[in-house]
């Protein structure tokens, strides 16, 4: 028996684990913000938890990129797809790396690996007859020659008759519908109206997994979400539906011309994509990571997405030979102040405005205290969370180590004493060594709050220790048992860094440095520092103010006028908007059809000169190609000193206005003028878009 227990003990903690472990991938249509932070912070915390326990652990990530609103947005701000998607990629992983989270790889689903991955999945759902073809009328908006998602029409409820309502669902009356039963639909991008199409589309059948399914969800979920998703499998389950008409951002699929993989397909195959792509730039085989049953892998989400990876993934996955997740870990959503987070109120706040207000440790802190690893939401309660910071993080754990080192650098030289016989001292080590495996069990499943509670609990017993001690009165008597009461106390909060540094790394990081350490693992815990010179003190953590809070939430706060409905507006485009709105007053809004009235063509300048006693107008002549040369006036004088170096640029304009007669001769059309150098022509100034507007011909 007793051998027996000790091999399995030696194989369990010599034998490194290998896990997978990703979290959601977030949209590339907006920005991260604090409730997507409660995924991508508890994953990190468990990533560096394993990673500090010796295991083999790789986060891999990436940008959702494909779909409807990237379309559409990109399409707003007149750029392609994959600049917008780019743009957006750096700003996530930046907002991610301050924030320290610490992927292994943050790829993106437009890669030839996910092209790949999608074709061969697909591929195999084909094979195994799992794919079925159906038409069904869909709602088509002839201006914006697309096929409307549910999200981009708006209309009358054809249940309660509820205006203002999206496609598939009711706010009012809360039924489901399909969008082609809307009362007065409207598109939501141009508010046109919609017609009727017909559009064939694959769907993906789930039935003929129904038993696998079944069984698999009450393996690789938690109780309260299996529960949740076995109430589906008293009826057959519905087939889904995969495929999306062109134009579409995303992966055509393979003899389906005009027909795209509906996002969510080839969203969760990217995460077998960044898997592969973090292979091949370390030199690993997919299959040693994916496909081997020893390796384990997990995925983190949120419980909004439950049935993407708890039915549709692990079909698909199941069909194509796919080993499976291990364990799916769906957390609950973020309010903040009890409510849902909101704009008008400012609690929706992006990770960027949290970082020009505070400090990302606060966050990492207060979430881990928070997250018990269930599917019940989590409060940001703001004044709690200032509250928790300061006393605890502060108060309790930071404090040890600030009295602690700056007294002993002040006044004994920073040289910590060796605790050899001192027994009150090694029992406190002791006791602070004892609490790990608990802590390490928390950390395991997923309790971050109990990992906290455990450690400020270790934190209370070194302060006892500390404050019983006197340290600052006996320092004035008795110098070398002052320097064994802080030697003491140092190396205990040395411990309880080494467990908080999976929640809060660059604190740990800094602490280890205090000690003149070049890596902590979890082990480290057992040894001590003892006789040797304490580093620099670096501040470690500071209190934070309700004041930077409540700057915070000034920052986030939108009035009610913008914060209006506009399905996936961009921020940037809303500034920008303003910022035009506060130069010049926009015109009355025009139609679709008024706008397809111009006529609009590129020529090249080939003089451009200014006209004597005038100081607005400048005189150009362009080539119109197959038009001939055109004459034309334009106000802009003033926006371009040097009206010789816009010869040679191709200027974009307004090829069907009438020909006009000035006192200075007939201009024969309007040169459009945008407002940044470089988007017209080539040297347009900012100030020009006024001057253009104002003057022209
Ligand atoms: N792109 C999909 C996921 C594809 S995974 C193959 C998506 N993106 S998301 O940006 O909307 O959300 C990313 C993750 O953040 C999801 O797991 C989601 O549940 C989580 N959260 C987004 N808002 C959240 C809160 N307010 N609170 C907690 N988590 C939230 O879904
Ligand atoms: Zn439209």
């Amino acid at each position: 028996m007793a051998r027996k227990r000790r091999i399995w003990y030696n194989s369990c903690t010599m034998s490194k684990r290998k896990i997978v472990v990703t979290s959601a991938l977030p949209y590339a249509n907006g920005d991260i913000h604090l409730g997507h932070l409660v995924e991508y912070l508890q994953t990190d915390f468990w990533v560096r938890f394993q990673k500090l326990r010796g295991n083999d652990c790789v986060y891999v990530c990436a940008d959702d990129t494909h779909g409807t609103p990237v379309m559409i947005r990109a399409r707003n701000e007149g750029i392609a797809p994959e600049e917008l998607i780019a743009r957006t990629h750096a700003v996530h992983l930046r907002d991610f790396t301050d924030f320290q989270v610490a992927f292994d790889n943050y790829y993106t689903t437009n890669s030839p690996e996910n092209k790949e991955f999608s074709e061969r999945i697909y591929a195999a759902m084909e094979k195994s007859g799992g794919i079925t073809k159906k038409t069904s009328p869909q709602l088509y908006c002839e201006h914006c020659q697309m096929f409307l998602p549910d999200r981009y029409v708006k209309g009358v409820c054809p249940k309660c008759g509820a205006e203002n309502q999206y496609g598939d669902s009711c706010d009012h009356c809360g039924s489901t519908y399909g969008a082609e039963e809307l009362g007065a639909p409207k598109c939501t991008t141009c508010g046109g109206t919609p017609v009727v199409r017909d559009s064939e589309h694959l769907y993906f059948e789930l039935e003929p997994q129904h038993a696998y399914l079944e069984k698999w969800i009450t393996e690789h979920t938690t109780s309260d979400v299996s529960n949740k998703l076995l109430e589906w499998f008293s009826e057959p389950l519905r087939g889904w539906c995969i495929s999306r008409d062109a134009p579409y951002f995303g992966f055509e699929i393979p003899g389906h011309k005009g027909k795209f993989f509906y996002v969510w397909v080839d969203a969760p195959i990217g995460y077998l994509a960044s898997l592969k792509n973090w292979c091949e730039k370390n030199g690993q085989k997919f299959e040693d990571w994916w496909q081997d049953p020893n390796a384990e892998r997990y995925h983190f989400i949120g419980k909004d997405i439950i049935r993407f990876h708890c039915l549709f993934w692990p079909g698909m996955l199941h069909v194509a030979g796919f080993e499976q997740p291990n364990k799916i870990f769906v957390h609950g959503f973020l309010t903040v102040n009890g409510e849902k987070m909101s704009k008008s109120k400012g609690t929706f706040v992006n990770a960027r405005t949290y970082l020009d207000h505070l400090p990302p440790e606060a966050l990492r802190y207060y979430y881990a205290a928070k997250l018990g690893g269930t599917t019940d939401d989590m409060d940001l309660n703001l004044s709690d969370f200032v509250q928790r910071v300061n006393s605890d993080l502060v108060g309790k754990v930071t404090n040890i180590a600030s009295r602690s080192a700056q007294m002993l650098q002040k006044k004994l030289d920073g040289r910590l004493a060796t605790l050899a016989g001192h027994e009150e001292e090694l029992a406190l080590l002791q006791k602070m060594r004892d609490g790990g495996e608990t802590i390490a069990k928390h950390y395991e499943e997923r309790r971050f709050n109990q990992a906290v509670v455990e450690i400020c609990r270790l934190a209370d017993a070194a302060n006892e220790y500390f404050d019983r001690k006197e340290p600052w009165k006996t320092v004035k008597t008795d110098a070398e048992a002052t320097r064994i009461t802080l030697t003491a106390a140092l190396n205990a909060f040395r411990i309880l860094a080494i467990y908080l540094k999976p929640i809060l790394p660059a604190y740990a990081d800094k602490a280890m440095k205090l000690f003149g350490e070049s890596a902590w693992t979890w082990g480290s815990r057992d040894a001590a520092v003892e006789g040797v010179a304490l580093g620099a003190y670096e501040y470690l953590a500071s209190r934070i103010d309700s004041k930077q809070v409540d700057a915070m939430i000034a920052a986030a706060t939108v009035k009610p006028a913008d914060s209006g409905e506009v399905a996936h507006e961009s921020r940037a485009s809303k500034n920008k908007a303003k910022a035009v709105a506060t130069v010049v007053p926009l015109k009355p809004e025009i139609a679709f059809p008024d706008f397809e009235k111009l006529d609009l063509r590129v020529g090249v300048v080939e003089s451009c000169e200014t006209v004597p006693k005038s100081s607005k107008l400048l005189k150009f002549v362009l080539d119109a190609g197959a038009l001939g040369k055109r004459t034309i006036f334009s106000g802009i004088r003033q926006a371009y000193p040097e009206p010789e170096k816009l010869v040679g640029k191709e200027v974009v304009f307004v090829a069907n206005l009438a020909p006009r007669k000035m006192s200075v001769g007939v201009s024969e059309g309007m040169i459009l003028f945008a407002g940044e150098p470089g988007t017209c022509g080539g040297a347009v100034s900012p100030t020009s878009a006024s001057g253009a507007g104002a003057a022209v011909t």
